[in-house]
């Protein structure tokens, strides 16, 4: 069973005492100040159980060398295991290469996987390797790969297949031995039915996945990452901060946090920035107010409308039975709004 980071327990720091420095009494729950211990597991913080089960698959799939596909919402931490899976692997003494597909122009993503010729098109001055050939021996991380165009998927195919290609502008041959990390937010399945993804590249990336649960899924694991972002920022600015009012903490790990842990995290960047004293000033009243937008403005209602519709319509859009009809709405009207409310289809699907 592998052990996620055990960094420090809130509860059993126990001692919340309470300050009364201006008669008000409240209580203050205390940070451990040591630095939190280095773990194999690459600074993944959490111990809930929904955290663990990940962790195992993890310790299982990262000495095997095959290829992992990670999948989960936005911030959740995919990156931060591929990287540990990475370093779990015999692998680890050789390069771990990203490329995120979703981050590069769609015609540089072909030169940037598989290298190029000088000459091969306008602009290759030099000759290039690719990530592929980079990641020789080590780990190639495909970032967003949902993201990678159609054009380009048979031939990424027959790489991870074949673990052969060409550089753009040869006709020489390179084999190369990478084990492959794959991420995606995206729902690939419905990409398949609509003819974004293909199939045969799907069951080549889909022999391992795991995925990455949201945080409101783990909410055990908030107040460990709380105290972990805290201390880590806490440093950074050279403030000493030792404790999170209680109050304080029951409001962070009720809110709903749907940028999750990177959003987690930039919120208590910003309560260690605004922080003066040694308790953390932590703003409820923007965790409260964002909670209570989620609930009763006209935009959340509509968004509600749309996901409800989009559900019975599993993901369906256009045509009979579709959500645009259920809403009694012109196609095109309902993907400005999903466009607009950040809306994906491939959620309902
Ligand atoms: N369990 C965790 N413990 C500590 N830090 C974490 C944990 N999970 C994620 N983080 C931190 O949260 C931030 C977001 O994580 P990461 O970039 O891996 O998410 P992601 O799933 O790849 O997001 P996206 O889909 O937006 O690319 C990073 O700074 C990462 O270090
Ligand atoms: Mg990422």
């Amino acid at each position: 069973m592998a052990a996620a980071v055990a960094f420090t327990d809130l509860e059993n720091l126990a001692e919340t005492r309470s300050l009364d420095p201006a008669g008000s009494k409240e209580e203050f729950a205390y940070l451990e100040l040591e630095t939190p211990s280095e773990h194999s597991f690459e600074n993944i913080v959490g111990k809930s159980a929904t955290l663990r089960k990940v962790l195992d698959q993890v310790a299982i799939v990262a000495p095997t060398g095959a290829t992992v596909l990670l999948y989960g919402e936005t911030g959740t931490g995919k990156e931060l295991f591929a990287r540990a899976i990475h370093n779990l692997s015999p692998r680890r003494q050789r390069s771990f290469v990203r490329l995120n597909c979703a981050a590069i122009p769609s015609g540089l993503v072909e030169s940037e996987l598989f290298g190029h010729e000088k000459g091969a098109f306008t602009g290759a001055l030099m000759q290039k390797r690719g990530r592929f050939e980079l990641a020789d021996r080590g780990t190639l991380f495909l970032d967003e790969i949902g993201d990678i165009g159609l054009d380009l998927q048979p031939k990424l195919l027959r790489a991870l297949q074949e673990y052969e290609f060409e550089r753009l502008g040869s006709t020489s041959t390179i084999r190369v031995d990478v084990r492959l990390i794959a991420a995606t937010h995206r729902n690939l399945s419905a990409m398949i039915r609509d003819n974004h993804f293909r199939e045969d590249l799907f069951y080549r990336l889909n022999v391992f996945p795991i995925e990455i649960p949201p945080l409101r899924d783990r909410r055990e694991d908030i107040p460990l990452l709380a105290q972990y972002f805290v201390l880590r920022h806490a440093r950074q600015m050279q403030k000493h901060i030792n404790c999170i009012p209680m109050q304080a903490m029951e409001a962070l790990v009720n809110a709903d946090w749907p940028g999750n842990i990177r959003q987690l995290e930039n919120f208590i960047e910003r309560c260690v920035i605004f922080t003066q004293g040694e308790a953390l000033h932590v703003p409820q009243a923007e965790l409260s107010r964002s909670a209570a937008s989620a609930g009763s403005t006209f935009e959340t209602a509509t968004r509600q409308v749309i996901i409800n519709a989009l559900k019975g319509a599993a993901g369906k859009i256009a045509g009979q039975g579709g959500a645009a009809q259920r809403l009694g709405m012109k196609r095109t009207t309902l993907q400005n709004k999903m466009r607009r409310l950040n809306i994906s289809r491939d959620c309902y699907a």
